[in-house]
């Protein structure tokens, strides 16, 4: 058994770390791990300019811990009113490496997203013209669909339709749960990526009711079922180079989850190797992880693969019951249980 195990140093192509003192709580846990990271805008408000990217990096950047060399990849939050001309100054920039579609009401934070896709035509034309990579968020939100069909239909309905009518435009469907997405993305046209969180690849929809309601699994898009989670690791298992690592650590406040209408998003930037690792060990593939990790998305978004490295120990490791953010507490992914694999 593989006791320990070294590996060029990740990057997470999917990351909320917040502001402000939440920012600060949250920040050196990514950059223990990761050498770089796509930061989401849904700031509030959220960071539709150029300008506000700018000095969201700089926040960023100032709330780093003392010789921490993480580098924040920015991202702009498209609304109904983006313009044409800011995906241009956002390419121009050297710091913007995409823009982000919410379907308005989405998830958290979208409600200043796009409420038609038809609204960013011509922004889409233009990340296709000046090559900027489009995120996407893929779930419909009409309340009348299904909550775990919401990604499947949003595929149908819009999202392969898009990348038809814009075949240079080159896209990440955040984030893929269902067998439906994985068979999208292997089958799509080159320049259609995915990403893939830890607790979609370690824990199916039970999750959400085992013993009782468990606010702390619930994020968006929703945990699915087995053979969806089946579907994610085998993707994973055959090495195909455009599914990557994207956390998608989403840090709420404890009493914001575990309320009558609890936020979607689940913590796991504390352990955002870690958890993959595990997951990948049980479906024996852990020889996949580094390119899963380190390799594919840098390879995606056109950046040098990182040349340093880290180790990780087969040594099981308690995670906190709770963890200190902001004016309170969250509560992060396999709180009070163990992970097999610990960061040296
Ligand atoms: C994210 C958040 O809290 O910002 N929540 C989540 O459940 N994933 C937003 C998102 O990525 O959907
Ligand atoms: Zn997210």
């Amino acid at each position: 058994m593989t006791q320990q195990l070294v590996m060029r140093r990740p990057d997470d192509w999917h990351l909320h770390l917040r502001d402000g003192e939440a920012l600060r709580a949250v920040l050196p846990h990514t950059a223990a791990r990761f050498a770089r990271a796509i930061i989401m805008p849904n700031l509030k408000p959220p960071v539709t300019t150029v300008a506000a990217a700018q000095a969201y990096r700089d926040r960023i950047r100032a709330a780093l811990p003392a010789g921490a060399a993480f580098e924040p990849l920015m991202t702009l939050y498209l609304t109904d009113g983006t313009t044409p001309e800011e995906i241009e100054r956002a390419r121009a920039s050297g710091f913007i490496h995409g823009a982000k579609l919410y379907p308005a009401g989405a998830t958290t934070h979208s409600d200043a997203g796009v409420t038609r896709i038809a609204n960013i035509e011509a922004v889409l034309e233009r990340m296709s013209a000046v090559d900027l990579p489009l995120q996407v968020h893929g779930e419909v939100t009409d309340p009348g669909v299904d909550v775990f069909d919401r990604e499947a239909r949003f595929i149908d309905e819009i999202l392969a339709p898009a990348v038809e009518r814009h075949p240079r435009l080159r896209v990440v469907f955040e984030h893929v749960t269902t067998r439906a997405a994985v068979e999208f993305v292997r089958a799509a046209r080159a320049g259609v990526a995915a990403t893939v969180t830890p607790q979609h690849l370690l824990l199916n929809r039970n999750a959400l009711f085992a013993g009782g309601i468990r606010p702390h699994h619930y994020c968006l898009p929703v945990l699915k079922t087995e053979a969806d989670r089946q579907a994610l690791l085998d993707v994973l298992a055959s090495g195909n180079p455009r599914f990557f690592l994207g956390t998608d650590s989403a840090p709420h406040e404890r009493h914001t989850k575990e309320a009558a209408c609890g936020c979607a998003g689940c913590y796991s930037a504390h352990a955002g190797i870690e958890l993959y690792a595990e997951a990948f060990e049980a479906h024996g593939m852990l020889a996949r992880l580094e390119d899963f990790a380190a390799s594919f998305g840098a390879d995606f978004y056109r950046l040098p693969r990182n040349q340093d490295t880290i180790t990780l120990i087969r040594e099981p490791w308690m995670v906190p019951g709770h963890l200190p953010f902001a004016h309170g507490t969250l509560v992060p992914l396999r709180a009070g249980e163990l992970i097999a694999w610990r960061l040296a």
